[in-house]
């Protein structure tokens, strides 16, 4: 039996982390699974390549907009329409923005950050939570109790610890942290599990301009930059029922760059 008998959700799925979790979920035996993103093209490569490798499985491409709160009600209430529950959310919709110190920067560029890595997250996991608390939990693979729901928020290592140049972004990873583990509290007495990802510097369009021997890199004792396959991994852990006593936790995946 798979572990993922339910409805996987994944935002930011039209490229790298998140389009990697989507395949992930259809790799890994998920049959019904939603995507959101505010890129069109980026959607349909990534449904493209799920119907191709994995024939049966039924992908749901929603442009949302996560700066929206709009789009995202309606986006989440197309899932419902289509598949009913949502039993594995990944927010992982995210941008880095500008390097500069904070006097440099404008206003715009500081809320344009906020308003997709934290607000368009916040809610996204507070409309997948108002579904997840009116649905019963599924099966499991071995018989355990199941939740009722898993949120994973992705946040970064930079929440963890800082780098120079990105104020916003490392404010908002650190953010959303915060926000899982009150979450993860106030979800319990409903049996969902809310959880978070730190990764470190994952090869993917976002960190195309990174070198491979940049000192961000090689700071990890690790040496080399992730793959999205390895974050992918560490997040269907934490949404299947192996993960079922894991609760408010931040799982870095980075090399080993927070402990250096
Ligand atoms: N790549 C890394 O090194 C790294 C490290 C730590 C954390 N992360 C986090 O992982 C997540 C994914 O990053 P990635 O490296 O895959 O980046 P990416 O740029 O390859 O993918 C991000 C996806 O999010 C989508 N997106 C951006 N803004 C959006 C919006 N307003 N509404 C809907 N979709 C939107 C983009 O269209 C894109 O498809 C981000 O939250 C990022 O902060 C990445």
């Amino acid at each position: 039996m798979t572990l993922f008998p339910g409805v996987a959700l994944v935002t930011g799925a039209g490229s790298g982390i998140g389009k990697q979790i989507a395949i992930s979920f259809a790799a890994e035996g998920c049959r019904r699974i939603a995507i959101f993103d505010h890129g069109t093209t980026g959607l349909e490569e990534t449904k493209g390549h799920i119907e191709t490798a994995f024939p049966g499985v039924d992908v749901l491409p929603v442009k949302v907009d996560v700066r929206v709160e709009t789009e995202i009600v309606d986006g989440i209430a197309q899932v419902i329409q289509q598949f009913e529950r949502i039993d594995y959310a990944i927010n992982c919709a995210g941008i880095f923005g500008p390097t500069k110190p904070s006097h440099e920067w404008h206003t715009s560029e500081f809320d344009n950050i906020f308003n997709t890595n934290l607000r368009g997250l916040w809610i996204c996991s507070r409309e997948e939570v108002k579904h997840m608390m009116a649905q019963e939990p599924l099966p499991t693979h071995d018989g355990r109790p199941g939740c009722r729901g898993s949120i994973v928020n992705m946040a970064s290592n930079l929440g963890l610890v800082s780098k120079d140049g990105t104020p916003a972004y490392n404010a908002s990873k650190t953010a959303i942290i915060s926000i899982t583990r009150t979450d993860a509290i106030d979800y319990s007495p409903h049996n969902i599990r809310v959880n978070c990802v730190c990764p470190g510097i994952i090869d993917t369009p976002l960190t195309a301009e990174i070198p491979d021997d940049a000192p961000g890199v090689l700071i990890a004792p690790m040496k080399r930059k992730g793959t999205p396959q390895e974050v992918a991994d560490a997040v269907l852990f934490l949404s299947s029922p192996k993960a079922s006593f894991i609760q408010g936790s931040s799982l870095t995946v980075d090399g080993g760059y927070v402990i250096n």
